[in-house]
């Protein structure tokens, strides 16, 4: 079959595929409905951990029932709790973090991410990452608060160091300016987790 260039979400879940193995540890910093969080935890196995945030009682009830549906619940952890406090959550390193930003599909489009709790929820991640670990970031800009984001957290990565972090940014450059973007974050053999 003919090779299709991937979006910014498949792109994401292509490389959570290939980085997680079963008995790893991840996080899913944007539960929303929890499709995230089953690949993740289907991904990780029965062996392994997920923990997955979320600011509103909806995501956590239909991430619930989707896990407890495709038999996942097992090695989840869900928390009703801003991703901005991650690092006290999860008290050690994980092999992968990725976060879907914007609003909950099908919610109310008032609560969204905001730059003001992603950027420090992105430190912490950074912080939490495993040597060879990465992070997922699904940025849409094609509406204010996103555009925000995608200019702060542009920022924010492009200035970590290549010692220590590969950074990866990939959207489709004509598919206009509200093209969701996605960010791979590598860290770097011998750079050590802070959790
Ligand atoms: C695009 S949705 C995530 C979709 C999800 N990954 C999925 O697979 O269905 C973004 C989610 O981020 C959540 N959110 C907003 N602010 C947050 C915060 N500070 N911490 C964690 N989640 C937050 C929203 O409630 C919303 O459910």
């Amino acid at each position: 079959m003919a090779y299709e260039l991937k979006s910014a979400r498949y792109l994401a879940a292509e490389i959570l595929r290939a980085v997680l193995a079963p008995g790893d540890r991840a996080i899913d910093a944007t539960m929303g409905n929890g499709h995230d969080t089953a690949l993740l935890c289907s991904l990780v196995g029965p062996e392994g951990r997920v923990y997955a945030f979320d600011v509103q009682p909806a995501a956590l009830e239909a991430t619930r029932r989707r896990l407890a549906e495709e038999g996942l619940a097992g090695q989840a952890e869900l928390f009703l709790l801003g991703h901005e406090h991650m690092r006290e959550a999860v008290g050690e390193p994980v092999k992968a973090i990725v976060f879907n930003l914007g609003w909950l599909p099908g919610g109310d489009h008032r609560i969204t991410t905001r730059t003001e709790t992603t950027l420090p929820a992105i430190q912490q991640a950074l912080a939490l990452l495993m040597p060879m670990g990465v992070l997922v970031i699904c940025v849409y800009p094609g509406h204010p608060e996103g555009e925000r984001e995608q200019e702060m957290v542009t920022r924010l990565l492009s200035r970590l160091s290549p010692r220590e972090y590969n950074v990866l940014m990939q959207q489709f450059l004509n598919a206009g300016a509200g093209a969701p973007l996605c960010f791979a974050v590598q860290k770097q053999r011998g750079s050590e987790p802070r959790a």
